[in-house]
C-alpha cells in the first residue's frame, strides 16, 4: 500500500492515506473474467491500545451474495471491513478470499476488491471525474479516452454527470458518497464493501443506491458486504444479514430469521423508533 500511497497526487488526506488508494487490485491482472469471490473470516480478533474491538469473528460470504452487517455505533463494523480488504492486520485469525489467505503474497493482486468508505475519502485537489477515474489513470490501465468513457458511464449511473468537473469540496455529503461509489465501480469489482453507503443520502437516493447494489449483484454477480444502520436498505437488499454487537456477531441468518430473532438487543435495534405517544402533552 505504501508504494501506492506515494503515487497519490500530492494531497495530504489525514488519516485516510491508504483509503485513497482504493479500489485495490493489481494493474497486471486486468482484464479478468468477471466473477465474484467467496470471503471467509476465521477467528478474527483485534485490539487497539488494550481495547478489544473484534472478539473472534467467524463469517462466510458466498459468491454473488449480498451480506448486510448491522449493529450499533462503535461495535466494530468498519474495523471488520478494513480487515477484509487488508487495510488492518489481525491480532489473531485470518481472512480468506476464494480459500486463500489475503496475507499470502500475490493473493490481494489476484482479485478486484473495492471499498466505499464511510468517509468517502475523495481528493479535493482533483475533480469529481478525475477522482472516479483515478485508479485507472494512476495505473495506466486504459487509454485516456476509455477512462473518460468509463468515468462518464459511472457518473451517469449515479446521477452525477453534471458535477464531473467540480471539486468534491463543492459537493453535498450525499453527492460525495455517490462519487465514492462511482469510483469503486470503475474496476468492475468481484467484491465490493460498502461502509454506510446511504448515511448522508435522502430517501430517494437511498432507494437508488439500494437498487444499484441489487443491480450489480444481478448484472456482474459481484459479492457485496454492506454495513448499514438503515433498516429499509438492509432488508431491501440482503440475502443474509448479521448483527454485530460489541465486537461479536451475535446473529447471522436470513433477513426473516433476524427479524424474528427474540434476542432483546436485536429486537431493540430493529424496532427502535420515535414513539410520539410517549411525549408529554404540551
Ligand atoms: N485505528 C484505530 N485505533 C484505535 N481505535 C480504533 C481504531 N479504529 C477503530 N477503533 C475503535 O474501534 C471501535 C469500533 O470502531 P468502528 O469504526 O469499527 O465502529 P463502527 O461499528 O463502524 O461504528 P459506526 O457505526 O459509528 O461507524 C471504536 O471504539 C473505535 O474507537
Ligand atoms: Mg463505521
Amino acid at each position: 500500500m505504501d508504494s501506492d500511497d506515494e503515487k497519490l497526487k500530492g494531497e495530504k488526506v489525514e488519516g485516510l492515506k491508504s483509503e485513497t488508494t482504493l479500489p485495490l487490485f493489481n494493474s497486471s491482472t486486468l482484464p479478468l473474467p468477471a466473477h465474484s469471490v467467496r470471503v471467509e473470516v476465521r477467528g478474527l480478533r483485534k485490539s487497539y491500545a488494550g481495547q478489544q474491538v473484534l472478539k473472534g469473528i467467524d463469517l462466510s460470504v458466498e459468491r454473488g451474495e449480498i451480506f448486510v452487517i448491522m449493529g450499533p455505533s462503535g461495535s466494530g463494523k468498519s474495523v471488520l471491513l478494513k480487515h477484509i480488504i487488508g487495510l488492518e492486520l489481525p491480532d489473531e485469525g485470518q481472512i480468506l478470499i476464494e480459500g486463500e489467505s489475503i496475507l499470502t503474497p500475490g493473493v490481494m493482486d489476484k482479485y478486484r476488491l473495492a471499498m466505499v468508505f464511510q468517509s468517502g475519502a475523495l481528493l479535493n485537489s482533483l475533480t469529481v471525474g478525475e477522482n472516479v477515474g483515478l485508479y485507472l489513470s494512476e495505473h495506466r490501465l486504459k487509454t485516456a479516452g476509455e477512462i473518460d468513457r468509463i468515468t462518464d458511464e459511472k457518473l451517469e449511473f449515479l446521477g452525477l454527470r453534471n458535477v464531473k468537473h467540480r471539486s468534491p469540496s463543492e459537493l453535498s455529503g450525499g453527492m460525495k458518497k455517490r462519487v465514492a461509489i462511482a469510483r469503486a465501480l470503475v474496476i468492475d469489482p468481484q467484491l465490493i464493501l460498502y461502509d454506510e453507503p446511504t448515511s448522508e443520502l435522502d430517501p430517494l437516493m437511498t432507494v437508488t443506491i439500494g437498487k444499484e447494489i441489487l443491480d450489480l449483484k444481478h448484472r456482474i454477480h459481484v459479492t457485496s458486504i454492506v454495513v448499514t444502520h438503515d433498516r429499509d436498505l438492509a432488508f431491501g437488499v440482503a440475502d443474509r444479514m448479521a448483527m454485530m454487537y460489541d465486537g461479536n456477531l451475535i446473529a447471522v441468518g436470513l433477513p426473516e430469521q433476524l427479524r424474528h430473532n427474540r434476542d432483546p438487543i436485536i429486537q431493540k435495534f430493529l424496532t427502535a423508533d420515535f414513539n410520539l405517544n410517549d411525549k408529554e402533552p404540551a
